[in-house]
């Protein structure tokens, strides 16, 4: 341990003598950032690192600073992406972002930050505020998981006003069941609660008949909409997914049982990934909520390049000092197809 830390402060004086940005006055040459996900196979995740990794690279470009980046699978571990965050820092990465495994739990990751002072930025899993308080480099970046919901809802509320059809047992009532992300995610907890309610405001009565937690991943979701199916049959008029892998494994159980089309139930989710915008203009899925991936990655490479070069924090948008929340977008089968994520400024 104690040689490891030697190597640490090596590190970190090497790179003063090189000017790589922890002195004011020296040109910084080259950044470097380290990344560690929870895991690399989760679909929105995944996308948010190209782009992020796109965004780097034209950054690079445009500055004329070597922009490295490495990112670090922490495979659902929390003590496998405690020990990266460590050799990261003992790699002489200038700043960390982390996609915590569990979010209630990033005291070590803060406490080895803290003592080699090296700023972490939080993204996509949200800690609780006391935790993100803890020391003033600190940051998250991500978005605000009620407004996602409350979009889902209206989108579920017009589909029941609009198309009659979804109202099966036409008894004026919206029977619904739930495919949940994880246990303990904001973004669970979160939309379930505000979608539902939102569709009760647009006055359309509901009935929930079953949830299962399907942890974000598609093939998950499609076993529990099966086992769902088995249970309620054609009595599900609406599936509210918590994102839209999970909405497309309802699709995928609907399509295995040879549902006909027509019969199926109205399927929502969040998030506009590539498959998910797809599938909301063939029409298999009535709506999405485009969750901002390209704008969270930009934020996030501007946070971390501004903190790595030493730049002006007064040029960095953030909300209490330590916070960037993207805005969430409706896409409902009608704007589908006109539909372009808005993209990142600058990039
Ligand atoms: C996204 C999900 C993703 C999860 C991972 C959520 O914000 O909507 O698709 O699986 O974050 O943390």
């Amino acid at each position: 341990m104690r040689k490891k830390r030697w190597v640490a402060v090596l590190a970190a004086g090497m790179l003063l003598l090189s000017g790589c940005g922890r002195v004011v006055n020296q040109p910084v040459k080259s950044v470097k950032i380290g990344i560690s996900v929870y895991d690399q196979y989760d679909t929105f995740v995944a996308q948010m690192m190209t782009a992020f990794n796109l965004y780097a690279t034209k950054k690079q470009e445009m500055t004329g600073i070597t922009i490295n980046v490495e990112i670090y699978n922490a495979a659902g571990s929390q003590s496998t992406q405690n020990e990266q965050v460590e050799s990261m820092i003992e790699e002489g990465c200038n700043v960390i972002c982390v996609n915590l495994v569990d979010r209630t739990d990033p005291s070590t990751i803060i406490d080895t930050a803290e003592k080699n002072n090296v700023p972490v930025i939080f993204f996509n899993r949200e800690l609780v505020e006391e935790d993100l308080k803890r020391w003033d480099k600190l940051y998250y970046v991500g978005a605000e998981a009620f407004e996602s919901g409350i979009m889902e809802g209206e989108l579920a509320a017009a589909a029941f006003a609009e198309e009659t059809g979804f109202d099966r047992n036409r008894d004026g009532i919206f029977q619904y069941i739930v495919l949940e992300g994880e246990v303990g995610h904001q973004d669970s907890i979160v939309r379930t609660e505000y979608s539902v309610n939102t569709i009760i405001q647009q006055g359309v009565p509901v009935e929930k008949l079953g949830y299962a937690i399907a942890n974000w991943n598609r093939a998950q979701a499609q076993t529990k909409m099966n086992q769902l199916l088995e249970e309620h049959g054609d009595r599900i008029e609406l599936v509210l997914a918590n994102n839209d892998d999970m909405a497309l494994g309802a699709i995928d159980a609907l399509k295995a049982k040879s549902i006909p089309r027509k019969d199926w139930p109205a399927v929502v989710g969040i998030d506009g990934t590539d498959v998910g915008l797809e599938a909301v203009r063939s029409g298999e899925l009535i709506g999405t909520v485009y969750n901002d991936k390209e704008g969270q990655a930009a934020a996030m490479l501007e946070l971390a390049y501004t903190l790595s070069t030493n730049g002006d924090m007064k040029t960095v948008d953030m909300l209490d000092g330590n916070t960037i929340r993207l805005p969430y977008i409706k896409v409902s089968a009608r704007d589908a197809k006109e539909f372009t994520p808005p993209g990142a400024a600058g990039y």
